[in-house]
Order: structure tokens, then C-alpha cells, then sequence
């Protein structure tokens, strides 16, 4: 069985809830066209439920960029699994701007993950090594350890995605290159064959980040174990993402 490829856009901390409604408008008609990629938009929380309305009974699905893991209570500031369940398809953890920012530890998002999974959230786990372990020769080490710390203790994590994202290469424009990410991301799909068995591994999503634009989203996407991408900047703007969405869709389908 083919994989789906999965294109997701990080909105990030950016857009207001109307301009994010605004930016839906402009992207809705064509998106929702492409055929044979999988669409995700992930806006800030505040913009979740008016987009959750803008996007039914399309073919675009909806995800958030982060939640704690608790179901309820006395955590004021934090959003729960069910309160996303009921909106979104998806949830991004673990992103490096939430490890590097806010302290995000494996074991946190670990629990995050199984947080996720026992509301019907796919998590979109993110891994990637900094520019210090890159050129210290620690990529594999560091990558396959957050994989597994990650993962740690969950049975089956059926609907997860996981992102590669080199720290490095996000928001930088220096994207790493087609085969260096894809060696990677086959490494990635070994560590989860040890841990689920190789028709798991084989059904995995994973998807390359880091300074991904419509020029260089065909780099990644003809290389056998990138299954889409997670874009930053470039999905903010409605022409360049769906330009993003259309090139996957070609190139997956030749
Ligand atoms: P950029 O595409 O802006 O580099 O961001 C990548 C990213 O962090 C997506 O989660």
C-alpha cells in the first residue's frame, strides 16, 4: 500500500483569528481540489473553532501545534486532548521551538503523545538535531533517541506522523538536502520497525521540515521516505502552499 503523502502547514505564532480567516479564504477553493495528498492546517488555538467551521465538508483536515496532556483541571493556560478532539484531526508535538522555548523534555512529550493517541488525535511527532549535534556527528543519536524516548511505553501509535525536522534548517532557509534528509528519515523508519515491526514502519507518514518552498519541495518529495512535508513560512502564503500541495500531488502520483 502507497502511503499517502501528508503536507501540513505550521501557522506558528502568526495570524490574528481574522486574518487567519482571512487566509483560509484565499487558500479554501484550491486546496480543497488536490486530489491524493492529505491537507493539514495548523493555526494558533484561538483560530481553531471559526476555521473548524470554514473547512467543513472539505477535504482539508485541521491540527493543532501543541497540547498538554491532561484531560481537565487546574492548568490554567493549557488546552486538553478532548477539547481538540472535538475540532481537530491532528496535533503537532514536540516542535523544537517548544523544546528550545518552553523546556519540552522527551518524557513530557512522551506523555503528550499518549495523551494524544487516547483521544483519536494523530500526533505529528517532531525530531530533528541542532547545528551543535549536527557537526558534533550526533544526528543519528540524537534523532533515534527522540524517537524512541518519544515513543516510550506506547503500545501501537496507530495514525502517528512523524516530522524530521533539523533544527538548523527551520526558518533559516538552509534547508538540508533531498538525500541527506531522506538517509535520515529511512533511519527513522528503521528505529520504528524495531519498535512496531516492518509493515508498521512501512505504513509511517514521515515528513521532512525546514525551510521547505514551493522551489524545493520536489527535492524532497521524489525521495522514497519523505511522505510530505511540515512548512513553516511558506504556508502562510496561500499561493506558495497550495503551489507546495499541487507539486506533492503530481510528483507522488508520477
Ligand atoms: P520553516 O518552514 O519556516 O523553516 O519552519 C519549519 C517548521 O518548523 C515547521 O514546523
Amino acid at each position: 500500500m502507497p502511503r499517502l503523502p501528508i503536507i501540513a502547514g505550521n501557522w506558528k505564532m502568526n495570524t490574528t483569528p481574522h486574518q487567519a480567516v482571512a487566509l483560509v479564504g484565499e487558500m479554501l477553493a484550491e486546496l480543497d481540489e488536490v486530489r491524493g495528498v492529505e491537507k493539514v492546517l495548523c493555526p494558533p488555538f484561538v483560530s481553531l473553532g471559526a476555521i473548524e467551521r470554514l473547512i467543513q465538508g472539505t477535504s482539508i483536515k485541521l491540527g493543532a501545534q501543541n497540547m498538554y496532556f491532561e484531560e481537565k483541571g487546574a492548568y490554567t493556560g493549557e488546552v486538553s486532548p478532548p477539547m481538540l478532539a472535538e475540532l481537530c484531526q491532528y496535533v503537532i508535538l514536540g516542535h523544537s521551538e517548544r523544546r528550545h522555548h518552553f523546556g519540552e523534555t522527551d518524557e513530557l512529550i512522551n506523555q503528550k503523545v499518549k495523551a494524544a493517541l487516547a483521544f483519536g488525535l494523530n500526533p505529528i511527532l517532531c525530531v530533528g538535531e541542532t547545528l551543535a549535534e549536527n557537526e558534533a556527528g550526533r544526528t543519528v543519536e540524537v534523532v533515534t533517541g527522540q524517537v524512541r524516548g518519544c515513543l516510550a511505553g506506547i503500545e501501537w501509535p496507530q495514525g502517528l506522523v512523524i516530522a524530521y525536522e533539523p533544527v538548523w534548517a527551520i526558518g533559516t532557509g538552509r534547508a538540508a538536502s533531498g538525500p541527506q534528509a531522506n538517509a535520515i528519515m529511512g533511519i527513522i523508519r528503521d528505529t520504528v520497525a524495531q519498535l512496531y515491526g516492518q509493515a508498521f514502519a512501512e505504513g509511517l507518514r514521515i515528513q521532512y521540515g525546514g525551510s521547505v518552498t514551493s522551489a524545493n519541495i520536489g527535492e524532497f518529495i521524489e525521495q522514497p521516505h519523505i511522505d510530505g512535508a511540515l512548512v513553516g513560512g511558506a504556508s502562510l502564503q496561500a499561493a506558495e502552499f497550495i503551489d507546495i500541495v499541487r507539486q506533492t500531488a503530481t510528483l507522488k502520483r508520477g
